[in-house]
């Protein structure tokens, strides 16, 4: 750290004592915090910064570092994923980037296991149902779902988030299977009773595929056309990574033709719009994004990410890098 105190500056509202910390530290900067910037303005904010706390809403790249200037020494985001980041460009620069990882696990699997008790118990279509105040009654055969004991949950992509949906399954009774490129440590596979499968198994086998992997150039539209068509009839599937993971009118077209029975999805394609026919559809339980949405985990990736900065800037190197 130089004599003079460093600019911090943060490109989003996050949560207070993040801020606390930052200040303690150096001059903080949040040029529009309610609105996501774009690259232009983003890039004219940043000038002379020696911190950058980011989102997933912020184009993070070789301009970006450039725009700030050679003193830029760390970009830390307030998220796990970072598809909207380019690492190398910011290696290649000397800046260090960091990201959230561990602390938004388990409130983003329980949204994952919302959604899937949402689609599968028909939770939204029945809440339409009643707020559009439609005349119904009890009878044996009304409104039946699909339950989950002793169904397999297929998980793509068996990390930190993925695993706490297996736990959660596991307590619903579900059997775990996961495919991935690699498998996971034997304790892991142990504990979770878990298999591992080949991706197109794992579509044939699950009754529920829940995807938990990175958003990157081989993940894009993992499951498209000829993956719904693998899944059974009977499936559901999850997504709570990240939207281009799953090719959105085809699984429109795969709700509406009943190739697969249902979606549970809290992330799109392009955020922040939705696929029109999936608002038609009733066997589509949506979420906007809400998987680490709680206070407290997004307190804590707020204090993770400027831990981050406060760290580098101190000299003493990040707490969660990611490498590129
Ligand atoms: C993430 O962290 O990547 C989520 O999408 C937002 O919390």
């Amino acid at each position: 750290m130089t004599d003079a105190r460093p600019r911090i500056v943060v490109t989003r509202k996050v949560a207070e004592p993040a801020m606390e910390l930052l200040r303690e530290t150096g001059d903080v900067f949040s040029p529009d915090p309610d609105r996501a910037l774009p690259p232009g303005e983003l890039q004219a904010a940043v000038a002379g910064a020696d911190g950058i706390v980011s989102t997933l809403q912020d184009r993070v790249d070789g301009a970006l570092a450039d725009a700030a200037g050679p003193q830029l020494k760390v970009v830390a985001t307030v998220a796990v994923g970072y598809d909207n980041a380019d690492v190398r460009a910011l290696t290649d620069r000397g800046v260090v980037f960091t990201n959230t990882p561990g602390v938004l696990t388990d409130a983003t699997a329980d949204l994952a296991f919302g959604l899937l008790l949402a689609v599968t118990r028909r939770l939204g279509e029945g809440e339409r149902l009643l707020r559009a105040r439609q005349p119904w009654s009890f009878h044996l055969g009304f409104m039946l779902g699909t339950g989950l004991q002793g169904k397999t949950l297929g998980i793509v992509g068996l990390g930190q988030i993925g695993q706490a949906v297996a736990r959660r399954a596991l307590a619903f009774g579900m059997d775990i299977a996961y495919t991935g490129r690699r498998r996971a440590p034997d304790d892991v596979e142990r504990q979770l009773h878990a298999r591992h499968l080949p991706f197109d198994e794992l579509l044939r086998t699950a009754d529920v595929v829940s995807l938990h992997c990175p958003l990157t150039p081989e993940t894009r539209h993992l499951i498209d056309a000829r993956a719904l068509d693998t899944m059974k009839r009977s499936a559901f599937l999850v997504n709570t990574t990240r939207g281009p993971v799953v090719d959105e009118p085809a699984l429109a077209d795969a709700l509406a033709g009943g190739v697969i029975a249902g979606a549970g999805l809290d992330v799109f394609e392009r955020e922040p719009d939705v696929h029109p026919r999936l608002l038609e559809l009733d066997n589509v339980a949506l979420a906007p994004h809400l998987g680490s949405a709680t206070v407290e985990t997004r307190t804590e990736m707020a204090l993770l990410a400027a831990r981050n900065v406060v760290s580098v800037l101190a000299g003493e190197g990040p707490i969660t890098e990611v490498k590129a």
